[in-house]
């Protein structure tokens, strides 16, 4: 599998490289891109999309929500699937996302790991098991991140919405209103060197459940990166995520 990572010179972007060079999934690394000149020995690295060349069959995105609307554009033009594994995007720039995967395929997630997916699932069976439970989610994330809360939050969020139809987010609670049943408080702390931890807390009058996930490694998500790229490549055009290619293996 040939692929081009964009963000390459980031966190992540190393990370994907590392693997790649590792040889995981089988990939090669056509090309990297960032818009930070990066000078490496084992492939090229662009800072302009009209510059890259050569066969790619995925792009991996690890880099600012900013950079999708071109990163798409470049995909739809060359018709090659792209991971988007970067978070924070705009409404708009969600709905950019959505009209590319009419095009060509698409893998949308705010989280690469298995092990998250299977805790979405697991705080929607609690939410399910608890209708009139109290539920609040706690992530934690290195002082250099730049959204909160993270686009993982929102997904749990998102997902325990799709039991709780009328469910409100609350973010980072502060002020005099009392909790309201149907809430669900979000809270994001930033501190030191934390990779990512996220905490869903159940709390009914007589009993407290927490599930908790705690990345240790980012080459977690990295993995997760080129097993959806490995996924995506030969798919018709769409949009994939997580839940969906752990549905179909
Ligand atoms: N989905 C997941 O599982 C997951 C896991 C970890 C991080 N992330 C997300 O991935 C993104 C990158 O995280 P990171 O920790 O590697 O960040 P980082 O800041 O270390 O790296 C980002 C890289 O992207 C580059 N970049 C910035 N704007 C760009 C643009 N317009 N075009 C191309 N490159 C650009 C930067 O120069 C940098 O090299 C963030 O949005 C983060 O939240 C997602």
């Amino acid at each position: 599998m040939k692929i081009l990572i964009c963000g390459v010179g980031g966190r992540m972007g190393r990370e994907v490289a590392k693997l790649a060079l590792d040889g995981v999934r089988d990939a090669t690394i056509v090309a990297g891109f960032d818009v930070v000149p990066l000078d490496t020995r084992e492939f090229p690295t662009y800072t302009e999309w009209s510059a890259v060349n050569g066969e790619i069959d995925c792009i991996i995105d690890f880099s600012h929500h900013t950079a999708t609307e071109a990163l798409l554009n470049f995909a739809k033009q060359n018709n090659i699937p792209a991971v988007i594994a970067t978070t924070g995007h705009t409404e708009e720039e969600k709905s950019n996302i959505i009209e590319a995967a009419k095009q060509i395929p698409v893998f949308h997630c705010a989280n690469m790991s298995l092990g998250i997916a299977l805790l979405v699932e697991l705080a929607k069976t609690a939410a399910k098991a608890f209708p009139d439970a109290d539920i609040e989610i706690i992530e934690k994330h290195h002082n250099r991140k730049l959204d909160a809360p993270s686009g993982t939050a929102l997904l749990l969020a998102n997902a325990i919405k799709e039991i709780r139809k009328n469910a409100k987010f609350i973010f980072g609670r502060s002020g005099q209103a009392k909790r309201e049943p149907q809430e669900i408080g979000i809270h994001a702390i930033r501190m030191g060197n934390i990779i990512g931890e996220h905490e869903v807390i159940v709390g009914t009058d007589t009993q407290t459940i927490t599930l908790k996930h705690e990345a240790h490694s980012r080459a977690l998500f990295a993995e997760g990166a080129l097993a959806a790229a490995d996924y995506l490549c030969g798919k018709p055009a769409g949009l994939y995520d997580m839940e969906r290619m752990i549905s179909e293996d």
